[in-house]
């Protein structure tokens, strides 16, 4: 495209001014610019969307909550166990990190799945459970890939629990 566009801009060139040439000019320069942002542009959304960098950039836990789960669980609201409130998650830490978040996950009564976002990834909602319980007093770290097999363990048996009995808790 600029090579045919420097051709047509020499075969005029003879017949303009020094205003009309410098308009040109500045076209030419704004044409091949557009190009190359465009270009850019294409290979900037090509890496956000999948590509190996992308398995890297999961949401820290503090995000997720951020995002996600601080609409319910900054006030406690329908009932979710409160952001910090250490008297309400001492219970629930006592299930373990690997029970509390396969059972936030599947969803709880008014908990809905995955926070009620669908394309949360499980390690993320992991962060966002440990991010969690340690406002809740809790030491409870990022999943390793150990400890997320065991929560898609338990996970699986939620499922199957309440499937068998849809009024298990
Ligand atoms: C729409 C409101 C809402 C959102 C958003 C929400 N929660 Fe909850 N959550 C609840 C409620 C309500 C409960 C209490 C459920 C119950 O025990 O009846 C709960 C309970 C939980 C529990 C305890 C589960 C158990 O076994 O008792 C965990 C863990 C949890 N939420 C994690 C999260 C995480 C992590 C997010 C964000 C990714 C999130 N929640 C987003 C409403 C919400």
């Amino acid at each position: 495209m600029q090579a045919a566009a420097t051709i047509v801009f020499h075969n005029i060139r003879p017949r303009l001014n020094t205003k009309q040439t410098e308009t040109i000019a500045m076209n030419l320069v704004l044409v091949t610019d557009l190009r190359a942002a465009a270009l850019l542009m294409v290979a900037v959304l090509g890496c956000a969307h999948g590509g190996p960098a992308s398995a890297a950039r999961l949401q820290t836990g503090e995000q997720v909550y951020q995002d996600v789960c601080q609409t319910c669980h900054a006030s406690g609201l329908a009932g979710s166990p409160k952001y910090g409130d250490e008297a309400t998650w001492d219970a629930l830490l006592a299930e373990g990190q690997t029970v509390l978040t396969a059972h936030g996950w599947v969803g709880v009564r008014a908990m809905p799945p995955k926070g009620g976002k669908p394309d949360l990834k499980l390690e993320e909602f992991a962060r966002a459970v440990a991010f969690m319980a340690r406002a809740g007093g809790a030491d409870w770290q990022d999943p390793d890939p150990a400890m997320l097999a065991d929560i898609k363990v338990e996970i699986d048996k939620r499922i199957a629990a309440l499937k068998a009995e849809p009024a298990a808790e």
